[in-house]
């Protein structure tokens, strides 16, 4: 039941409530406990396949890569390359969606593959490998602690504003759900101040009137901040945001890049921001993680990545943005050249044999085409998935 809608309490009544209780402090108690340079996610070997008619879809294919505390991790990759698997695998709901997908095919054949184990050549659908939190490995967790991490430790702001707010319910009652969820006791008078608490933190006009309505009467910049609030409310130490600025014009772009940069400044909250534009990658991130076919490419500091990227698929991403190759150009007074990368990602059910980026790769020599490149650190925290980095290094 919507408890807020229902209640209409005005502002001023709203007012009063407020002047009655103890000043609020914001629920980041958690983040404070950790201590700095502390490895909060350790993700190794992460694979998560779907069934389909043509076979396994590899959308995470052997993913390894960390992120600490406060720090911010861009993921950056073109459409389909699994970024979004990638967070669902995380977060422990990627067995739920492959599982609907395949249940809900008409194809028994398919519902059946999801049921079998591995197969002759150790492939199975669903999550392989490991998700270390705070030294826990969610993959091994059941549901009900999975329930406790999920929106209180770790929480998402999903990809699709569209589907993400029920238009059923106030967005005061959506914003306080997940303390609700977490705290069944939780105090209504409580609960609603910590909700405006946090609209005014990410900027709802008016937010004292207004969490009362439904998503209907918010704009999309507004109903993109108000998942931000909702990811915020429980405290939690990691935020994964997924696409956050896409569908926005620049302007509502901007005011989103703002409150994710007080996100990560003022709470020392760590994110995971996916996003298929560099240029909002380059805003937040402090690493990042270049994502081709369901494997990293590349994983580095984020100033090394957009100034002297080392993986071809990195170099032709970097010099396909605009902002970025005007960053460039202003860091080392070069005129910038956008050139993009011939060709389409391809099928992830029909990888090509070697290395996956060899078809589009202008540096692919006849190894490239046979064995899968290593994922080898180069240099401290700087990961390369190419059997070429040194000598591409040094053209
Ligand atoms: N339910 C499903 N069943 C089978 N394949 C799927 C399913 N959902 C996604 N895929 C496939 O998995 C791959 C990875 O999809 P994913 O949504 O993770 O990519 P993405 O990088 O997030 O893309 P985008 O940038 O467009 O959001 C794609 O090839 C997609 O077609
Ligand atoms: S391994 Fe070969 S094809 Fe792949 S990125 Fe490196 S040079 Fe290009
Ligand atoms: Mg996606």
């Amino acid at each position: 039941m919507d408890r807020f809608n229902h209640e209409k309490i005005t502002f001023w009544f709203y007012q009063a409530q407020m002047v009655l209780l103890n000043s609020f402090s914001i629920a980041f108690s958690n983040v404070t406990s950790m201590s700095e340079n502390e490895t909060l996610l350790s993700v190794e070997d992460l694979k998560a396949y779907f069934v389909s008619k043509k076979g396994y879809v590899k959308a995470v294919d052997g993913i390894s890569f960390d992120i600490k505390k406060g720090e911010c991790l861009g993921v950056l990759g073109e459409s389909g390359c699994g970024k979004s698997s990638l967070a669902l695998a995380i977060i422990g709901l990627f067995d739920r969606v492959a599982k609907y997908a395949a249940g809900s095919s008409k194809d028994p054949r398919l519902r059946k593959k999801y049921e079998m184990g591995l197969d002759d050549e150790g492939d199975r659908p669903g999550v392989r490998g490991s998700v270390i939190f705070k030294g826990m490995d969610l993959t091994t967790l059941d549901d009900e602690k999975l329930v406790e991490i999920r929106g209180k430790q770790i929480s998402m702001i999903p990809q699709g504003l569209t589907h993400a707010l029920n238009p059923q319910y106030s967005v005061g009652y959506q914003t306080g759900e997940p303390i609700e969820i977490h705290d069944e006791d939780v105090r209504l008078i409580e609960l609603k101040k910590r909700v405006l608490e946090y609209l005014n933190l990410v900027r709802i006009a008016d937010s004292g009137f207004r969490f009362v309505l439904d998503p209907s009467s918010f704009s999309g910049g507004e109903a993109q901040r108000i998942l931000i609030a909702m990811s915020l409310i429980s405290g939690p130490y990691l935020v994964i945001a997924d696409e956050p600025t896409s569908a926005l014009d620049v302007t509502i772009q901007r005011q989103i890049i703002n409150v994710l940069r007080m996100v990560r400044d003022e709470f020392k909250v760590s994110l995971m921001l996916i996003s298929h534009d560099a240029g909002v990658i380059a805003e937040l991130a402090d690493r990042v993680a270049v994502m081709y076919a369901g494997k990293l490419m590349e994983v580095g500091d984020a100033v090394q990545m957009f100034h002297h990227p080392g993986h071809p698929y990195t170099m032709g991403l970097m010099s396909s943005f605009p902002t970025i190759a005007m960053m460039r150009m202003k860091a080392g007074g070069k005129k910038p050249r956008l050139r993009g990368i011939p060709g389409d990602p391809p099928d992830l059910t029909e990888l090509p044999s070697g290395c996956p980026f060899h078809p589009r790769c202008s540096f692919a020599v006849e190894r490239c085409k046979i064995e899968v490149p290593e994922n080898r650190e180069v240099e401290p925290r700087h990961w390369i998935r190419c059997h070429r980095y040194e000598e591409i290094k040094e053209e």
